[in-house]
């Protein structure tokens, strides 16, 4: 059994197929994290939290109402709590009708259920009865009447354990929540190195790895979106540990709004690690009965090194987090307008371009923005619109273009913005009060738009009526669904003046509920994610839509990069990555066609640019690149990735994907910049079969998995900016 209560010990042993996660109730009544690692035995001495300080607590009285504060400032607690002896951050912190902020939540009891139960209008993982576990515990303030409940489940062949927690205020007066983390895992030792996605606008998702220091080290958003900047993603791991060897703990947060993820070295060496919702511009009132949900954490952990991590994080994601018909891959090559018109096109350039992409071998227009009203020829035209077509660049309306696509043999795709809308919009005009704002106070416009206020349900039932009429008025077959600023002056008219601060986490309820009923309606409509690009690449968005617009920048030197970074947790399937001219719109830099199919070719393949203004020579090629990864696009999709070299530690890159029946390899290779005399680097493989056989399909040439793995293949890095990719299938 994966969840094993020890009622002689008072412990909760959580086993996945190569880890154990410990909780043990001090006394019976406060939970104390004991161990989370590698999987131990069930045979004595069991580990307690006691094994870890033998001498200083053995004399431990049950004392619990008077406590020592040198003790409770360094026990391991499981979810602390605001206002104790305990001077780290909390996870908990909440007021009493009385003002006070204090409490003792104590455990009253537990149930063990298979399979996993849903979060109540939030993404979360899913899992049948029998590939998971859930432990609900039950904790209780006894004075004010407060529960929270801790869920933990258990999905043994990922190694992975979710938490949430559930609020329920069983008082007779309210309560304000002022912080609920999702996770929070005190950890006994402090020499770690913490690893975080900070980025920015074509730019997202770097990597960066520091040494933990004593104090508090966060990343966050207070964006209201999860952010170009940070990504609700970290993993703390000892210095020594590398991509391949050692030990990684994986944290990731199911939630696309502001998020806190920090990591407190504190005086007793010790690193307390948490992630939940940022309660930055938070307070929730929780009035008698009522109760709160929080999002739901993932927690990886790994004996063998960052790749290890990464690997179970995207088998855990392809399987138990992205869902419908597109979950597995079987989604089309697109061309994409964007950068090939900007606002600026017609029907008949949209049925060029199409045409151009169909002799590529293309399955897919997708009509990018400016399609709406009458005069978007850029960011200052009216958005918010979405039943209004400009008749100027599309006379046949929506319905018309889908079907010359679709008698093309193409399918149509549509970008929408559904979150904003303009000050010179017919929706503004009618509704000015339904964006975010504080009546009287100014109000930041973002590419002239203002946020619609998720928050109200009739701003919600708006735009999912107005995005199902577009949806049913023509044969549309994949939705990009952008989203081009974050919330400022934070404010709603919906909400009473003591609700106010519950709007950032009301506007993603919003949205969630949004998504499920759209994504749920239109079930053959493939949906792309999108936020100026990569700004909110995170498993909430992922829950309702299966790939995400990976970032803005196309250049495939800087998406080396952003790609290996997403990589950390994301799995390629979600990575959408497209060909664009040269040289780039975003870097100006000039490159060669083969590195940009190869660079796109590792994700969610298509192009984004004119046919037109291509040469015969990049149309061939483009022939072949389409051909090729529709070959081996699953390969790409349902494999497994092994990060081989990092551009973050040298110029060039190698990626590797295994195929699920392991037959089928796909080598990567990317020089970023050239060195004088410098000899070709080898590159060695991982995961293979050691005593198999592998050819090289290119050139025929037999390989032992040993070989590859061992001694590798040599690449030349003589000249910038030369790409491979090489198949090796097993003999
Ligand atoms: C930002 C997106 O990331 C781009 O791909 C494009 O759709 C533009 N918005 C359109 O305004």
């Amino acid at each position: 059994m994966p969840i094993v209560f020890k009622k002689d010990t008072n412990q909760f042993f959580l086993h996945t197929d190569r880890s154990t996660y410990v909780i043990e109730l001090l006394d019976g009544r406060i939970p104390l994290h004991a161990y989370w690692g590698k999987t131990l035995p069930d045979m004595p001495p069991l580990v307690t939290w006691k094994s870890s300080f033998p001498s200083m607590f053995l004399a431990w009285d049950t004392g619990l109402e008077d406590v020592d504060f040198i003790t409770t400032g360094c026990l391991p607690l499981e979810y602390p709590v605001f206002g104790s002896g305990d001077m780290r951050d909390p996870a908990f912190h909440a007021q009493f009708a009385d003002g006070s902020r204090v409490m003792r939540l104590e455990y009253v009891g537990h149930t063990v259920t298979d399979g996993k139960p849903k979060l109540c209008g939030l993404p979360a993982i899913y899992a049948n009865a029998d590939e998971a576990q859930t432990l609900e515990m039950h904790l209780k303030d006894e004075l004010s009447g407060l529960s929270v409940y801790l869920l933990y489940t258990v999905l043994p062949a990922y190694d992975v354990i979710t938490r949430s927690v559930r609020v329920v205020n069983g008082g007779t007066e309210d309560v304000r929540l002022l912080q609920v983390a999702s996770a929070s895992v005190d950890f006994y030792d402090s020499q770690f190195d913490m690893l975080n996605l900070p980025g920015m606008w074509a730019r997202e998702r770097q990597i960066e790895r520091r040494p933990l220091m004593h104090g508090v080290q966060r990343t966050d958003s207070k964006r209201g979106a999860s952010s170009h900047y940070q990504n609700p993603f970290f993993a703390l791991m000892p210095s020594d540990t590398t991509e391949t060897a050692g030990e990684a703990f994986g944290f990731n947060l199911i939630y696309s709004g502001d998020f806190l993820a920090s990591a407190e070295l504190d005086a007793h060496e010790m690193v307390r690690a948490t992630l939940g919702i940022n309660p930055y511009d938070f307070s929730w009132l929780l009035t008698p009965g009522e109760d709160f949900q929080s999002p739901e954490a993932v927690m990886v952990y790994s004996d063998a090194g960052l790749g290890e991590m990464s690997r179970k994080f995207h088998r855990l994601y392809r399987d138990h987090l992205l869902r419908g018909k597109y979950q597995h891959g079987n989604r089309p090559v697109l061309i994409n307008n964007w950068e090939g018109t900007y606002w600026d096109f017609t029907e008949e350039k949209l049925l060029e371009i199409a045409k151009g992409g169909k002799e590529m071998g293309c399955e897919l227009l997708v009509l990018d923005d400016g399609w709406f009203d009458n005069d978007r020829l850029g960011e200052l035209g009216p958005i918010g619109d979405w039943d209004i077509v400009d008749k100027k660049k599309l006379p046949n309306g929506l319905k018309g273009l889908g079907d010359k696509l679709n008698a093309m043999d193409m399918k149509f795709g549509l970008w929408f913005e559904p979150e904003v809308f303009s000050m010179n919009s017919e929706l503004y005009k009618k509704h000015p009060d339904w964006c975010i704002h504080v009546e009287g106070r100014p109000r930041t416009k973002w590419r002239h738009t203002l946020n619609l206020d998720y928050s109200r349900p009739e701003v919600c039932e708006h735009v999912i009526k107005t995005i199902s009429d577009v949806l049913n008025s023509a044969p549309i077959s994949y939705v990009k669904w952008d989203y081009n600023r974050n919330i400022s002056e934070a404010g709603s008219k919906g909400l009473s003046p003591e609700r106010q601060q519950e709007l950032r986490h009301r506007y993603m309820l919003g949205l969630y509920y949004v998504m499920e009923t759209l994504t749920s309606r239109f079930p053959d409509v493939l949906f792309e994610g999108c936020s100026g690009g990569g700004g909110r690449f995170d498993c909430g968005i992922l829950h309702y839509m299966p790939q995400i617009w990976t970032s803005d920048d196309t250049d495939p030197e800087e998406r080396i990069y952003i790609q290996h970074g997403t990589s950390m947790a994301y799995p390629a399937i979600a990575m959408s990555a497209h060909v664009s001219a040269s040289p780039n719109h975003q870097t100006f830099r000039a490159t060669p066609f083969k590195l940009r199919g190869d660079v796109a070719m590792a994700g969610q393949f298509g192009y984004e640019l004119d046919p037109a203004k291509m040469t015969d020579d990049e149309i061939t090629a483009a022939k072949e690149q389409v051909a090729f990864y529709k070959k081996y696009r699953e390969v790409v999709q349902l494999g497994d990735l092994y990060r081989l070299v990092s551009p973050f530690e040298e110029p060039f890159a190698a990626w590797e994907y295994i195929a699920e029946d392991k037959n089928t390899v796909l080598l990567y290779t990317f020089v970023i910049n050239s060195k004088p005399y410098v000899a070709p680097k080898r590159v060695k493989l991982q995961g293979l079969d050691e005593a198999a056989v592998y050819v090289d399909e290119a050139t025929g040439k037999e390989y032992s998995g040993a070989f590859l793995m061992q001694v590798g293949v040599a690449r030349e890095r003589t000249a910038d900016h030369l790409s491979e990719i090489a198949v090796f299938r097993k003999k």
